[in-house]
């Protein structure tokens, strides 16, 4: 059932050579294996194919000085900006009341944290988590105090249905069938970011409009520590994407690392915890639209990706090579 296909290779020679003076290491013959040896640089993995401008981004950062923290919050930042995204930040689609409601979190290698759930009008939620995180002595803020403690810090309020998206959620009205459309290559879902700066620093962002025609109040996986993201400088880091119950359940991303902890390969960890996903649930695995995957990575910069179905793409960053790759999968 294995398949590990190699899609697209692309050197950053071309837009990182002001920032690195090695020489670029060609791109690969075939996808990146789970494990091997240890990255002598930074490594930046990620949940589907949001352009490379994304693992680019979190490079350069590292590369020009930026921390892990400022790495991941930039480079998921490009997709939170992107009005065709219609999975995470401005372009989402809306609940079932027609409001754009968005999650996000961001957490670094020693514990620290923050998210936010239920925002509403701000472009970049991961930024709202990240000052969480950095001026609060709290992890979560929620829905209005999210958005008062966001315009309090300086930003704006902006509407983010995109007249595509309202288009989208009127067809949608029209059945008010409450069955959200099934991630794919098309339909990305979630960016969950992982980065380590070569010298062991990690952090994760992830950040979501959440499932499509969710009820309103709806909060999935994506900003909840241990859920949608974990990171750990003593062992490594995961992240998910997918139906966010689903992750919840098992504590998914949690669970991954301290597999990991426990000897076991990021690309294991990811598919122990899916099959514990349909271990306690086999409903899910009944289900035909079934989405949920994890990537991993340990501090050594060893990766792994899995989906429960056929389907996910991660983008990774290793050596100054940026790859498109399709991930393993437990299901056709
Ligand atoms: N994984 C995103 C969500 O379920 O909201």
């Amino acid at each position: 059932m294995k398949r590990r296909a190699f899609l697209k290779t692309a050197s950053l020679a071309g837009t990182a050579t002001l920032i690195s003076q090695k020489t670029p290491a060609q791109s690969p013959a075939s996808g990146p294996k789970d494990s091997g040896t240890p990255a002598q640089g930074p490594v930046i993995i990620s949940t589907w194919d949001f352009g490379r401008a994304v693992p680019e981004t979190a490079f350069q950062t590292l590369m020009k000085g930026g921390t892990v923290i400022d790495a991941v919050e930039r480079a998921v930042m490009i997709p939170e900006a992107d009005p065709e995204v219609t999975t995470v930040g401005y372009g989402g689609y809306p609940d079932r009341n027609g409001k754009v409601t968005l999650d996000a979190c961001i957490m670094n290698g020693n514990g620290d944290c923050g998210a936010v759930v239920f925002l509403e009008n701000i472009m970049h939620p991961v930024s709202v988590a990240r000052l969480v995180m950095e001026k609060t002595q709290h992890v979560v803020l929620a829905g209005e105090g999210a958005l008062q403690f966001a315009l309090e810090n300086g930003f704006k309020k902006m509407n983010l249905l995109t007249p595509d998206a309202e288009a989208a959620y009127k067809e949608w009205l029209k059945t008010s069938d409450y069955k959200p459309p099934q991630a794919s290559e098309h339909n990305h879902d979630t960016i969950g970011l992982l980065a380590m700066d070569g010298k062991g620093n990690m952090a994760g962002a992830c950040t979501t409009s959440g499932m499509a025609w969710k009820i309103r109040g709806r909060v999935g996986d994506s900003p909840l520590i241990g859920a949608g993201l974990y990171v750990d400088n003593d062992v490594g880091g995961a992240t998910a994407t997918g139906i966010g119950e689903a992750v919840i359940k098992v504590a998914g991303s949690f669970l991954i690392v301290e597999l990991m902890r426990n000897g076991k390969s990021p690309q294991e960890a990811c598919r122990i915890a899916l099959e514990r996903i349909v271990h306690k649930q086999p409903r899910y695995a009944e289900k035909d639209g079934f989405v949920a995957g994890f990537v991993a990575m340990t501090k050594e910069g060893q990766i792994g990706a899995m989906s429960y179905r056929k389907g996910l793409r991660y983008s990774l960053c290793k050596d100054g090579v940026v790859s498109i790759v399709d991930a393993d999968y437990m299901v056709k």
